[in-house]
């Protein structure tokens, strides 16, 4: 099997930032002597574990930069302006992306703009290296910039960067009119869902659990109330010290470009993990998602509350006490845990 393309390069001595890299790109690189900028908590979790410094993101000063290219074009562009800007005049930077990413067009685009050399292809992608020149030599919209939709600010990168998903624009419409003390979003994104939760009455505190650094940051920013807790967390691990009795969510059912159905039943057994007995579950899901044999699993009860022919309304209680047990709460389970 090909290795990663990173494996192509030499950099000089001195410290290497990789922008993006996740565990399978830096497997060949020594951790001594690379900084890596990668704010998926569950990425970064992993490389920290594998022994690399990592942080959420972008640090310098550095000898060298790699970056990994991101699937949205914007992001993409202002990782390379943002490693740009913390290399000295001279270093070396190189691009590494997947076809699917849009390395060709990235390419094209710097080739524009600089001298491009040591192109070279490896597993259905490209890694090539320009030199970073003296002045502005980048267009000044590369530079991450913020989009502010109906009062919210996002991100490039983040997940539904040009507005709020309809898929959680439905979920809000068939929240109760009440909803309990205390929930958690998970999978908060930048913060709409978690936003609708607090404008209902009964609500004492909303957790956003966010794995995306960028988008809680987001979060943070969209969401002033008081009555907000954010965690940058991977939610299929997330505790809290003690259960709640509301979860809602739209979780993510890819894990990098390839659909996933597993996370969104990680991210379902999760929630049962969260709640109390009496809690309950309010989720929204693409209609084809075979979800409900997961709730069965881990709810007592499950029903769809809504949809359209695009996505499906569930919402589930009773967690630990699936019917297998004549409706008996499992065993090792308190019954009517709260
Ligand atoms: C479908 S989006 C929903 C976002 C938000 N709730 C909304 O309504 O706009 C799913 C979110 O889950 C996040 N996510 C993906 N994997 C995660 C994980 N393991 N832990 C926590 N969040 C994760 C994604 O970054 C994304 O923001």
């Amino acid at each position: 099997m090909a290795g990663s393309r990173l494996d192509l390069i030499d950099p000089p001595a001195g410290r290497l930032l990789v922008v993006g890299g996740r565990p399978g790109d830096v497997a060949g690189l020594d951790p001594a002597r690379v900084m890596i900028a990668q704010g998926f908590r569950p990425d970064h979790d992993a490389l920290a574990a594998a022994g690399f410094t990592v942080a959420p993101g972008i640090t310098g000063p550095a000898e060298a930069a790699v970056v990994v290219m991101p699937r949205a074009r914007a992001e993409a562009r202002a990782r390379v302006a943002a490693a740009a800007a913390v290399l000295p005049v001279g270093a070396p930077l190189w691009i590494d992306g997947q076809k699917t990413d849009g390395i060709d067009a990235m390419l094209r685009d710097l080739r524009a703009l600089v001298p491009v050399e040591d192109v070279q292809s490896r597993a259905h992608g490209k890694i090539f290296r320009l030199t970073v020149p003296e002045g502005d030599w980048l267009p000044a919209g590369w530079a991450a910039r913020e989009t502010v939709v109906d009062g919210f600010v996002t991100r490039p990168g983040v997940f539904s960067a040009d507005g709020a998903d309809p898929a959680s624009v439905l979920l809000a419409a068939h929240l109760p009119e009440r909803m309990p003390s205390r929930v958690v979003d998970l999978g908060a994104g930048w913060g709409w869902l978690a936003a609708q939760v607090l404008a209902r009455p009964g609500v004492q505190v909303v957790h956003l659990v966010e794995a995306d650094h960028t988008a809680l940051d987001c979060a943070r920013g969209n969401v002033s109330d008081p009555r907000a807790q954010f965690h940058w967390a991977d939610a299929t691990r997330f505790r809290l010290p003690a259960p709640v009795n509301g979860v809602v969510m739209n979780p993510p059912f890819h894990a990098g470009r390839a659909a996933d159905p597993q996370l969104g039943a990680q991210f379902i057994r999760a929630a049962a993990g969260l709640l109390t007995g009496a809690g309950r579950l309010w989720m929204v899901a693409n209609r084809q998602l075979p979800y409900e044999p997961v709730l069965a699993e881990s709810f007592a009860e499950v029903a769809e509350i809504g949809g359209d022919s695009r996505f499906k309304l569930l919402s589930a209680t009773g967690a630990g006490q699936r019917r297998s047990g004549a409706g008996r709460p499992a065993a090792g389970r308190t019954k009517g845990r709260r």
